[in-house]
């Protein structure tokens, strides 16, 4: 039908999908054992995948966050129009309560309210029409974005690279190609060969559990690492260059992405190994001056004292988990964007990018 996502010959599985009239998500929390997709059709229910990480990643929380506005006007197209305006607004609430540190859950849910704006005059059915036309134009265009960074960025790893990478910013992240990881595919398509280095991403692993898997999808040489031994592969050599997504990047450059990230760029700066960041320019809040005021989510305390039903801490043990942390810009050595690469990013050159 129309409006689906073009074919992408880069990976076998979809991570979000539009079908026959029903929306779906490939459930990542059941992966790499098992490839399932839920079907949902209400706000709340993408809601609650988005908070319980069937989704994850900040491009595709943004994709998935559309498309629930759109499924909720569809669920309500045929009620009152008073019903139809209030229950819209209770769906912008509900999904933008569903996780904090990715700006481009807000990014997507304001472009769709943007478009509502736009024509007041539809009736709910026309509405829930354009909304969802709006969603699919999103998700094409996040692939489209992805594959335009991973030109620009995939020129920066020479061939026989080896890259070290953090949670997951492939196709799973986004709509597909992936940011970090969409680097890393570019080079490798355009016939440099690429390994890589990805480390577990405790506590959640989805290093471990969905890198791992994507870049096996697509026949990409990959060696899983405890986190803890970057350091110590980086003092050998072993490691010619980081990739990683994100979530929040503050207007100075400062950027929130998975917890452990930070740490990677200070032993990358220590052994002088380039520290790269791929986004796209709806993950850049322009709004918030710095890193210290993006919202880090912490989570619960079971993803730390065990993980699925496994448990290994003590009982009562005192737990932290926040699930982000911040790099400030100056260990970036290249953001790289839709727009190209901007090395050394700071707020002046993050203007810029917003200026062309
Ligand atoms: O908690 P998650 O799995 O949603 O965290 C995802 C990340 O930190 C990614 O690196 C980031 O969203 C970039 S995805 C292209």
């Amino acid at each position: 039908m129309s409006g689906e996502h073009p074919p992408v010959a880069d990976r076998g599985f979809e991570t979000l999908r539009w079908r026959n009239g029903t929306f779906e998500l490939l459930d990542q929390r059941a992966l790499p054992a098992q490839c399932v997709y839920l079907a949902l059709n209400s706000a709340q229910a993408v809601a609650d995948a988005i908070r319980s990480m069937v989704v994850r990643g900040a491009p595709a929380i943004g994709c998935a966050a559309a498309y629930g506005m759109a499924l909720e006007a569809r669920r309500l197209q045929g009620g009152s129009r008073k019903d139809f305006e209030s229950g819209i607004e209770r769906a912008f609430e509900t999904l933008s309560k569903s996780r904090p540190t990715a700006v481009n859950l807000f990014w997507a849910l304001e472009r769709m309210r943007a478009r509502m704006k736009a024509a007041p005059e539809l009736t709910p059915a026309e509405i829930a029409a354009a909304l969802l036309a709006e969603a699919q134009a999103i998700s094409a265009e996040d692939i489209r974005l992805n594959r335009l960074m991973g030109t620009h960025g995939g020129a920066l790893l020479r061939d026989g690279a080896r890259v070290l990478t953090h949670c997951n910013a492939g196709a799973l992240a986004t709509a597909g190609h992936g940011t970090a990881l969409g680097m890393i595919r570019s080079a490798v398509q355009s016939g440099k060969r690429i390994s890589v280095v990805v480390d577990e991403t405790r506590p959640f692993l989805q290093g471990a559990r969905l890198t791992a898997w994507e870049l096996q999808q697509d026949d990409i040489p990959v060696t899983l690492i405890a986190d803890s031994a970057a350091g110590f592969l980086m003092s050998r050599g072993d490691v010619d260059a980081v990739v990683v997504g994100a979530d929040r990047v503050a207007a100075n450059g400062d950027v929130a992405n998975k917890i452990g990230t930070y740490s990677l760029a200070v032993l990358a700066q220590r052994h002088a190994v380039p520290f790269y960041v791929a986004c796209p320019l709806s993950t850049i809040d322009r709004s918030i001056a710095s890193g210290a005021d993006i919202p880090i989510e912490e989570r619960a305390a079971e993803e730390v004292t065990g993980y699925g039903s496994m448990r290994w801490a003590p009982p009562e043990v005192g737990v932290r988990n926040p699930v982000f942390d911040v790099t400030p810009a100056e260990l970036v050595t290249a953001l790289i964007t839709e727009k190209g690469v901007t090395m050394a990013p700071d707020r002046r050159k993050i203007e810029q990018l917003f200026a062309t």
